[in-house]
């Protein structure tokens, strides 16, 4: 969800008018995607390189963070979503951290789309935890390096049981993945639209997904492979 900064800045704004006109797109882009009966949506909302922001950006981001959660849990309830997490979670404010929790337990019976924000996320910390948790079992005798396969590291990564993302969608036209989902995207689909998150809306989405079933899914067979498969 990139360029809410440059569309505050080309209206003359603070950065975090931006981020406060995204929740638009956020809600537009949730609805969107659950009334299409797509099963997983996840959001990249904070970075683990995000912390290194002017403190006032970070923390109204995080006050933008648990209203936004609270307020939407009825939009959430009403399109049957599930609301899940990935990151660095504890390092997440107390009552942002609280907060999410909440919205986690009361969605979790919700049987449609699993919604996943990403909030003190990145790749390589999840890729480095996982390493580092495959190696701890070792060292206890758990599991023996020769059994490791990319199922076990799929095991030990935050969206374990997760299906790979079909299409990444990214705003902003920044040409760039940006330690996001690095393992998980391996065969994903990409599309770089110019548009900045807060201008992006249902229009945009279906353009993106329109795109994307144009797409030949070849995972690295030849095109008459991946037509026959
Ligand atoms: C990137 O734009 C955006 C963010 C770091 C924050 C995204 C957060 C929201 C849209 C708020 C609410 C989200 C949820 C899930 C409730 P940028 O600031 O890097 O923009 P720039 O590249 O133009 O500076």
């Amino acid at each position: 969800m990139d360029g809410n900064g440059r569309w505050a800045r080309a209206q003359g704004e603070q950065r975090v008018f931006g981020h406060h006109h995204g929740v638009r797109a956020v809600r537009e882009t949730a609805e969107g995607c659950a009334e299409l009966g797509i099963g997983y949506l996840t959001l990249y909302a904070f970075s683990t390189e995000n912390w290194n922001r002017p403190k006032s950006e970070v923390d109204a981001l995080m006050e933008l963070l648990v209203q936004t959660i609270g307020a939407e849990i009825k939009t959430l309830m009403d399109n049957n979503i599930q609301l899940l997490a990935i990151g660095d979670l504890d390092s997440l404010p107390a009552k942002c951290h609280a907060q999410l929790n909440e919205a986690i337990k009361i969605t979790s019976l919700n049987s449609g789309m699993k919604l996943i924000l990403a909030l003190s996320y990145s790749s390589r910390w999840e890729i480095t935890k996982a390493v580092r948790d495959i190696a701890h079992k070792i060292s206890e005798g758990k599991i023996s390096y020769e059994e490791i396969t990319e199922e076990t590291i799929h095991n030990h990564l935050c969206t374990a049981g997760f299906p790979d993302p079909e299409l990444m969608i990214r705003t902003s036209g920044e040409m760039r993945i940006s330690n996001f989902l690095l393992w998980q995207l391996a065969y994903t689909e990409l599309y770089i639209t110019p548009v900045l998150w807060p201008d992006f809306n249902r229009e945009e989405l279906y353009k993106a997904l329109i795109d994307f079933q144009k797409r030949e899914r070849r995972f690295g067979m030849t095109g008459e492979q991946a037509t026959t498969k």
